[in-house]
């Protein structure tokens, strides 16, 4: 089975549950087991090395006002609303929310705004560059059971995927897009009703968020595919997220997904990395007839990197809509962007650094014998305003953190552009990477570890960072390319050194890390690079 070692790798992933994203890409002898021949005649690049471009988009609904507006402004054609969307042409995978049916038949429920639009924006969507939809929202029922099922008909015809429906009762699996060899599963899920359109015996439905077969799926699907999405409708309208939104996003990373992308609110949400997984509590108004407020007339578009082991970056941006109803070029996210009000819970955009009260140990050897405990440095600050994160934010010491702007300001000027993966990291979180590294070591005997035991972690020092190239993505490939043999012949000028080198494995103990760069300063880091040394000796020397 081709997937059979991804499955480990991500299953060690999900048991980690931590922040460090590509840290676990896990060694090369298991890569080259899921690169076999079927692959690599039929790939080029190896799995390792390929990642998928998708993109998400928030609510859709082109009946009542965006009818109109198409029929007044656009001469009954919904392909104009696309007139600026090329984006989602480029993007491998697009997923957004259709509001409602797409239908001629059925009759209306008489819900307080029952939508049903013109059976022709399917194709539309198609041909705008759409991949999935999902259809688990309050509005599915809105014209009965019979303008739902055939909506899901005529998307399944028109090539798009349909995201939260169940075929019967009793199976809840998602819906799985596989390109280039890597596999998205989709999840959606309403928790915002109809109730009633849940699946029946006779026949199939929307799947409801409370559905106890969910987060065992999403489990499972964790265990199977690369990549594992839930795309929920949720949350009250017209605020920030919810205690139970929050409630829900953790409970599904906890269970293996990698991203929670939401809607329904009509208003943009914050975001947030939780452990290893990213969380949007709503996307807002994509295509939606609100024009009584300027929040309702935008939404988030988010561009998300994925390769086989995961996210590897996210970048929000924010469409604007015309007062046609047309999606605006894409412009820059602000602050302002971001509901905040009523929030019934605390919104967190960046990452809370510990104040620690530790000294700052920047020379200090580290290796198993050598423990700091629960040492947690001072002067820990978040780095993502300042350092390429991929969308989520990590902790590391001040003086770290500017000299590794510079550096990597440098690198850009040379061509080469970064993603930090890991930076400080707590005992516990060392300590789970260690326990997950164990269960690798006692599958592969001959193998050094990759992973410290907790305190004894360069990373717990504040003074470390995880990197990969933007064009190398995997920890394995980043070791081969060109940002990395930049990183070898200049960090030292800015005072990085790699600890972990190759051909110094039997004095660190450790595999070899071309990712692992600690910082120690101009001078010594200058020294190290001159006299070839290992790192950890070379600060032994130090303090004899
Ligand atoms: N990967 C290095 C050894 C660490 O865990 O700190
Ligand atoms: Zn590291």
């Amino acid at each position: 089975m081709r997937y059979k070692s991804i499955s480990i790798v991500v299953g060690i992933c999900l048991f980690t549950g931590l922040v460090l994203g590509g840290f676990l890409a896990v060694r090369t002898n298991k890569i080259e087991t899921v690169a076999d021949d079927t692959e690599k005649t039929t790939y080029e690049i190896p799995i390792q090395e390929r990642s998928l471009k998708m993109v998400f988009v928030g609510d859709m609904m082109m009946d009542r006002g965006v009818k109109t507006s198409v029929i007044k402004n656009f001469g009954g054609d919904y392909s104009q609303l696309f007139a600026f969307t090329d984006y989602l042409h480029n993007a491998d995978i697009v997923v957004g929310n259709l509001e409602g049916p797409a239908s001629d038949v059925g009759k209306n429920v008489g819900s307080k705004y029952s939508f049903r639009m013109n059976p022709a924006v399917i194709a539309t969507l198609a041909n705008a560059g759409f991949s999935a939809l999902s259809l688990a929202n309050n509005h599915a029922g809105d014209w009965t059971v019979a303008a739902f099922r055939d909506t899901v008909n005529r998307m399944q015809q028109s090539g798009i995927v349909p995201v939260g429906i169940m075929e019967n009762t009793t199976e809840l699996i998602p819906q799985v897009i596989s390109k280039n060899g890597i596999n998205v599963a989709l999840f959606g899920c309403t928790d915002v009703g109809p109730t009633w359109l849940a699946p029946t015996a006779t026949g199939s439905g929307i799947v409801l968020c409370n559905n106890p077969l969910l987060v065992p799926a999403i489990e499972s699907a964790r265990e199977q595919y690369n990549v594992v999405i839930v795309t929920p409708h949720w949350g009250d309208e017209y605020v920030g997220f919810t205690k139970r939104q929050e409630t829900l996003a953790k409970q599904w990373i906890d269970a293996g997904a990698h991203g929670v992308i939401g809607h329904h609110p009509h208003v943009i949400q914050a975001t947030q990395w939780y452990n290893d997984g990213f969380i949007a509590y709503s996307l807002g108004n994509f295509i939606f007839d609100q024009h009584f407020s300027a929040e309702t007339m935008r939404g988030m578009v988010l561009e998300m990197t994925v390769n086989y082991d995961g996210i590897v970056a996210v970048q929000p941006y924010i469409s604007p809509l015309s007062k046609t109803y047309q999606p605006q070029p894409l412009r820059e996210i602000t602050d302002a962007d971001i509901v905040t009000k009523n929030s019934r819970t605390e919104t967190r955009l960046a990452v809370t650094c510990p104040q620690g009260t530790g000294e700052n140990y920047f020379l200090k050897p580290l290796s198993p014998a050598l423990s700091v405990g629960n040492h947690i440095p001072m002067n820990l600050v978040p780095i993502a305003q300042n350092l390429p994160t991929g969308g989520r934010d990590f902790c590391l010491n001040q003086s770290v953190r500017d000299a590794a702007e510079k550096m990597f300001a440098e690198a850009r000027i040379a061509g080469h552009t970064y993603l930090i993966t890991s930076a400080w990291r707590s005992n516990e979180q060392q300590q789970q990477l260690w326990q997950a590294d164990q269960v690798i070591l006692s599958q592969n005997q001959n193998q050094l570890p990759q992973a410290a035991p907790a305190g004894t972690s360069e990373h717990q020092l504040g003074t470390a960072i995880d990197i990969v190239a933007t064009n190398a993505l995997t920890l394995e490939s980043f070791g081969t390319s060109q940002a990395y043999q930049w990183m070898r012949e200049n960090a030292h000028l800015f005072g990085f050194v790699q600890s972990y080198q190759a051909g110094f494995e039997s004095v660190n103990g450790y595999i070899a890390e071309p990712w692992h760069w600690r910082y120690v300063g101009i001078e010594h880091a200058t020294a190290v690079y001159d006299q070839q040394i290992p790192l950890v000796t070379y600060l032994e020397n130090l303090e004899n």
